[in-house]
């Protein structure tokens, strides 16, 4: 797609509030720069068609291979589509083929994917890890033949919107043209097909309309416009269906278990970067919030010379060598190698073939502090 080309405002969806989302490419003609730099990050890439553009995993033969204890699983590619073959070792034992249609995940730490059966949507037995390059039983499934129906309280974190049957969320019938994939702009900003058609007739007008500002909000707000994600999958919604909540609400309204979530301090894969940070004496003694350090449209993946200056625009050069005896401290080019180090998770663990021990995955801590 080039940049230059972009959309007339067509509403896509609907939200639970009433308002209609346009395709993210509508945001092109007047925001070119930020949609440009949006479409290289995790968030936007984090869901998204199987084609070979997206799917990570391998498929030579001998590398595509998977056995459990009660099923074996092959997955192939034949043309531009991608399949899991699951031949159970028990019971019926007849192949069942499932096309790989929806990939979950960017790819940083690996990927799962869904497959369409009519319109319920389920996520089959193989997931992609990268850090091995191979194929291992998706997190938390048994190791015979399974597959896991996918309701909202799956997609709600890796997708823009999805529209279910069941108002709810409950259940896996989805109106399959009303999916949006990948976290876009208006997973941030709220539905916004009034603010593109207010601007297209008022070319002139240089304050937004019909768009919320991140700066009105307080920082509680903001917080939760990114902990509704990541706080863990503790945090359940209640009110609502799981795509109710949008940037501006409060989401203490609509948890009932979001109050804890500096409690949960377990590492997760499904990382709890909100209760982390909220522990930590920075967060507790100043006023940041999750853009103090990120910019949400940019991938900052190992650019950890822009968050070195994040951390110097609080922690003065001089005030850190007057308390701390360690030579050339703020010399160094990498102060969250020391003070937000990867730790490997205790809870997501995974089983790969040919090696005896579970791998663990290593996720940066937002505790940040003193370590050894
Ligand atoms: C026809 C032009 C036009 C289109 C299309 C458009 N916008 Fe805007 N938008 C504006 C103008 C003008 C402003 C105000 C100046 C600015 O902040 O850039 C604005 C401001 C914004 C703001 C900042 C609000 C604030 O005050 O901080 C956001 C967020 C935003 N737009 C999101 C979007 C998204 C998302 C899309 C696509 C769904 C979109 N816009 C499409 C013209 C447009
Ligand atoms: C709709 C859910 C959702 C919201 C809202 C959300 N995130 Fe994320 N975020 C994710 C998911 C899912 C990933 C993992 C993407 C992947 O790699 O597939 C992620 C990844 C990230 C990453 C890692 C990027 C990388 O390159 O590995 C950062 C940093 C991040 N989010 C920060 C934020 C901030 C800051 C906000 C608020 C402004 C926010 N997120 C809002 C779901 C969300
Ligand atoms: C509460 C929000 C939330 C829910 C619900 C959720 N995820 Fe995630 N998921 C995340 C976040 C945030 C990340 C980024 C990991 C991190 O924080 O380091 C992630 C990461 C992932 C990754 C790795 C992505 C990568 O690029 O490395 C996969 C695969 C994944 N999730 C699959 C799923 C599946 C399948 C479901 C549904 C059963 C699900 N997730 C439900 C928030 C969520
Ligand atoms: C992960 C959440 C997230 C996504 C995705 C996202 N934004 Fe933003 N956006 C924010 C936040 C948070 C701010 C406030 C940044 C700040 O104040 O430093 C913001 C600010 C803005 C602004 C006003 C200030 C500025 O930086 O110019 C515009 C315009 C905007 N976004 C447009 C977009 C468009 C267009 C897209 C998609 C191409 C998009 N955003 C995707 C979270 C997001
Ligand atoms: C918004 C301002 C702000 C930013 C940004 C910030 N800090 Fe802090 N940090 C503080 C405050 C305030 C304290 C409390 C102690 C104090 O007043 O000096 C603190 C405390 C600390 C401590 C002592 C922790 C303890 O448990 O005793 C360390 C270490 C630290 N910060 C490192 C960092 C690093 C590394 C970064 C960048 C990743 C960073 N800080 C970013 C404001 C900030
Ligand atoms: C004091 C600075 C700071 C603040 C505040 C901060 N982060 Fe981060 N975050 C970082 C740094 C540094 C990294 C590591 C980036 C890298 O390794 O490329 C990171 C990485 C991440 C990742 C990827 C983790 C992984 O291991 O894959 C996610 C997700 C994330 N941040 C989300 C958030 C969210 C959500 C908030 C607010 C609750 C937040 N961050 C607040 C500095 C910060
Ligand atoms: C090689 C590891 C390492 C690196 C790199 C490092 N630090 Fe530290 N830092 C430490 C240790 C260890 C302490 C505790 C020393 C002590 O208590 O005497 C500390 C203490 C601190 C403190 C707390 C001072 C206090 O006692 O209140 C701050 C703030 C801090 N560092 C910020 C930074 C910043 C900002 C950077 C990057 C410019 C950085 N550090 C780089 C290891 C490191």
């Amino acid at each position: 797609m080039k940049i230059s080309e972009y959309l007339e405002p067509v509403a896509v969806a609907t939200h639970y509030n009433g308002d209609n989302f346009v395709d993210a490419q509508t945001c092109v003609e007047c925001h070119a720069d930020i949609y440009k730099s949006h479409i290289e990050t995790a968030h936007y890439n984090t869901s998204a068609i199987a084609d070979e553009e997206h799917v990570k995993g391998v498929f030579k033969e001998g590398l595509n291979a998977l056995n459990l204890k009660g099923v074996r699983l092959k997955m192939i590619k034949d043309g531009h589509q991608f399949f899991q073959l699951s031949k159970p070792k028990f019971g019926d034992t007849t192949v069942v083929k499932s096309e790989l249609d929806i990939v979950i995940g960017s790819g940083v730490k690996g990927q799962s994917y869904l497959s369409w059966e009519n319109n319920q949507l389920n996520q089959i037995q193989v997931s992609y890890f990268e850090p091995t390059n191979a194929w291992v039983n998706s997190p938390n499934f048994p190791d015979y033949a399974f597959r896991r129906p996918v309701d909202d309280n799956c997609l709600k974190c890796h997708v823009t919107f999805a529209q279910n049957e069941n108002e709810s969320g409950n259940g896996n019938v989805y109106n399959r043209n009303k999916l949006l994939l990948g976290i876009d702009c208006q997973r941030c900003h709220g539905p916004l097909e009034k603010h593109v058609v207010h601007h297209r007739a008022n070319p002139n007008e240089v304050e937004g309309v019909y768009v919320d500002s991140y700066s009105d909000y307080t920082r509680q707000q903001r917080l939760d416009a990114c902990a509704v994600c990541h706080s863990g999958l503790q945090a359940q919604q209640v009110k609502g269906n799981p795509f109710s909540f949008i940037a501006g609400d409060t989401l203490s309204k609509y948890s009932k278990n979001y109050q804890n979530y500096n409690r949960n301090l377990k590492l997760d894969v499904h990382g709890n970067q909100m209760g982390l940070l909220s522990e930590s004496e920075c967060f507790v003694n100043s006023k940041m919030d999750c853009i103090t350090c990120h910019n949400p449209h940019e991938n900052e993946r190992g650019k950890h010379h822009s968050f070195n200056a994040k951390c110097l625009s609080c922690h003065a050069t001089q005030d850190i060598n007057a308390q701390v005896e360690i030579n050339n401290h703020t010399d160094s080019q990498n102060c969250i190698s020391c003070h937000m180090p990867l730790f490997p998770s205790n809870v997501m663990k995974l089983s790969v073939a040919g090696q005896e021990d579970e791998i663990p995955v290593y996720i940066r801590t937002h505790l940040i502090g003193v370590y050894d």
